[in-house]
């Protein structure tokens, strides 16, 4: 129960928020909302409103609400130590569980884990280790990075440069030298629309290699990727692209970087995404459902073959230098060895897998025939429906309408979080892994009416 009134005052005042339209929110044109509980997949504001969060926050509360295993481990560890460094060889019982927890359930080539504390630092600390692993092989020009158009890798300096979205470019000089993109695999989109799924990936695999042979095989060090895009659209890979961008790779010795945050533990109905679409990677990042979001933890897997040249750079070099303060942060460790135990005993991995089928069904017989609906797609618990003026000939709406947030505006009246994705007409669902048919009925029936309130039937 809050009973400050003033809250509401002091948040447009004193509150830095991300993402936010800074000038709206300030002028009070944009809605806050004060998030006071939540249960299950349900989070409760200050005015007592009930709402169905189907993108379990930024999708990362993936065992769901209100978990007193998890609260009751991270109070214990703050009562017990709260806080000691992992420098130099330093750990505790929590940390070093986790990191065997984890490398129990990331594919079996991976070799040891450096935590941090977000999607965004881990993936500034894989780009390091892929540059201190060519100096270490002695390749200093082997350095730049390629990622995807409407990848999404965090929002730092080289993170951000990673990111394929203009918003996360423009006025702040991004993105870094080092950093070039390449086609997203984003079927629905194709250039060439008389292309099979199969094509089109073997297409995505000849832009690479293109790419790769313009700049300088000797020049590229690493591809980074998520194994279905995330914020760029929920978009699962076509078929056959793995395995056509891996033989790529492979051929001009590139290391991959799998950003697991959306998809490790579990959201794809598979416990990582590599696995389910037989990735080999040399990096995996993790965070979001590696403590369901119960406190910041992150992490980069780091391989056999990449943990080998690593421990000969320290034998030449002297210790690493890499670290932050709260590395390994022992309540961040508490709460992701109880979360993972959690997803076991609730069997979240196969609920996302079962649930996640009948929620995409559900929502392609409601919304698959609809005028303005271009695709209905996901796999296990990360859907998205995708909107457009006139889907046959592939014709979006225009930006500047802002359908896509006008939908989940009308979703949102019902009393269901869904999300906007920020490029193209597209609400994402990605719920708390632990949600029901019904509760997923719940949603399906919500977007279904606030589709018809918006689009007409
Ligand atoms: C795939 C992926 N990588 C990295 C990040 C960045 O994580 P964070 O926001 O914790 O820095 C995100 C965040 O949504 C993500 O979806």
């Amino acid at each position: 129960m809050l009973t400050n009134d003033q809250l509401d005052k002091w948040d447009r005042e004193n509150f830095f928020h991300p993402s936010t339209h800074l000038g709206q929110f300030a002028r009070g044109d944009l809605a806050n909302r004060i998030v006071t509980g939540g249960k299950g997949v349900y989070i409760r504001d200050r005015d007592d409103t009930e709402l169905l969060d189907a993108f379990a926050g930024l999708y990362c509360v993936n065992v769901g609400y209100g978990r007193s295993e998890i609260s009751d481990a991270i109070a214990e560890q703050a009562k017990e130590l709260a806080y000691y460094h992992s420098y130099v060889g330093h750990g505790t019982e929590a940390s070093i569980t986790l990191a065997k927890m984890i490398l129990d359930r990331a594919p079996n080539h991976m070799s040891k884990v450096y935590f941090g504390l977000s999607g965004s630092d881990a993936n500034e600390t894989n780009i390091k280790l892929v540059w201190y692993y060519n100096n270490i092989l002695g390749r200093p020009n082997k350095k730049k990075i390629i990622s995807r158009w409407r990848g999404y890798h965090g929002s730092g300096l080289m993170t951000g440069s990673l990111t394929g979205l203009e918003l996360f470019h423009k006025k702040f000089d991004l993105p870094l030298e080092q950093v070039i993109h390449t086609q997203a695999p984003y079927y629905l989109r194709r250039a060439d629309e008389s292309m099979s799924e199969e094509e089109f990936s073997a297409d995505c695999a000849e832009k690479l290699e293109a790419l790769i042979l313009k700049e300088g095989p000797d020049t590229i060090a690493a591809f980074i990727g998520e194994p279905a895009l995330g914020t760029g659209g929920l978009v699962p890979p076509p078929a056959g692209y793995w395995s056509a961008i891996q033989d790529v790779l492979n051929k001009y010795d590139i290391l991959l970087i799998a950003d697991e945050v959306v998809t490790g533990f579990g959201r794809l109905g598979s416990m990582m995404g590599s696995d389910h679409y037989g990735l080999k990677p040399d990096l995996i990042t993790i965070a979001k459902g590696l403590t369901s979001a119960y406190a910041p933890l992150s992490g980069s897997i780091v391989s056999d073959r990449m943990w080998d040249v690593l421990m000969r750079g320290t034998d030449e070099n002297g210790p690493i230098g890499h670290g932050w303060t709260y590395s390994a942060h022992p309540i961040g460790a508490a709460a992701g060895v109880a979360n993972l135990k959690l997803v076991d005993e609730l069997n979240l991995v196969e609920n996302a897998q079962k649930t996640g089928r009948f929620m995409k069904a559900l929502m392609s017989e409601a919304l698959g025939a609809h005028k303005n609906v271009a695709e209905v797609r996901g796999e296990g618990l990360l859907i998205a429906v995708e909107f457009a003026e006139d889907p046959a000939n592939r014709k979006f709406f225009d930006p500047s309408l802002g359908t896509g947030a006008k939908l989940a505006a009308a979703l949102l009246k019902r009393g269901v979080i869904s999300r906007a994705m920020p490029q193209g007409d597209i609400l994402g669902f990605a719920p708390p892994l632990c949600i029901t048919k019904d509760e997923a009925k719940i949603v399906v029936e919500a977007t279904a009416d606030a589709v018809n309130e918006v689009l007409g039937a």
